[in-house]
């Protein structure tokens, strides 16, 4: 159930990360309330929210940071990956430039977050396939050599959405 008063087990911490208009904001909305907006604005500075969820029978609360892609609206670093257990690392599956940044979100991460972070690189925008700049493959290979996780998504169509976020909060266990 989803009662007020039910027992919270873990509180699970997990940060977005990647360029702008990836579509971290959206991710985020399609998994906590199962919604998409098609005129998402830009984030400035930083949002959360929350889903409770059962996972191997204890009641986790994942509660989801978000911020701007872009530079000059991005909050404090450090304090955005303060106690982070989980992270998914976001690009466009239709902008090959999204992807040629990831190292360095990846050097970002690593450099604030605990060393135990679970990490999951998504390609979003699954849907335009016809648009695709980034073959699967090269992000898989990329994924493989760095120990994450990797997993397309829409957050369009709702596809893998909930997966990437339970892979994450399953292996943070
Ligand atoms: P910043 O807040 O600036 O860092 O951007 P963001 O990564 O949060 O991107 P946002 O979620 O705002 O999405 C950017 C644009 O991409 C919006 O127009 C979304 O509607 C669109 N978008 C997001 N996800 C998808 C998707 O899965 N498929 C398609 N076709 N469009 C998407
Ligand atoms: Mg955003």
């Amino acid at each position: 159930g989803s009662a007020a008063n039910e027992k919270i087990d873990y509180v699970f911490k997990t940060v977005l990360i990647g360029d702008s208009a990836v579509g971290k904001s959206q991710i985020l909305s399609r998994f906590a309330r199962n919604e998409f907006s098609v005129d998402s604005k830009a984030t400035i500075g930083v949002e959360f929210q929350t889903r409770t969820l059962e996972i191997e029978h204890k009641s986790v609360k994942a509660q989801i940071w978000d911020t701007a892609g872009q530079e000059r609206y991005r909050a404090v670093t450090s304090a955005y990956y303060r106690g982070a257990v989980g992270a998914l690392l976001v690009y466009d599956i239709t902008k090959r430039q999204s992807f040629d940044h990831v190292p360095r979100w990846l050097d970002e991460l690593r450099g604030h977050a605990d060393k135990n972070i679970v990490i999951m690189l998504i390609g979003n925008k699954s849907d335009l396939e016809n648009d695709r700049a980034v073959p699967s493959e090269d992000a898989k290979e990329f994924a493989e050599k760095e120990g994450v996780f990797f997993m397309e998504t829409s957050a369009l169509e709702a596809t893998n959405v909930e997966t990437a976020f339970l892979t994450v909060l399953t292996a943070i266990f």
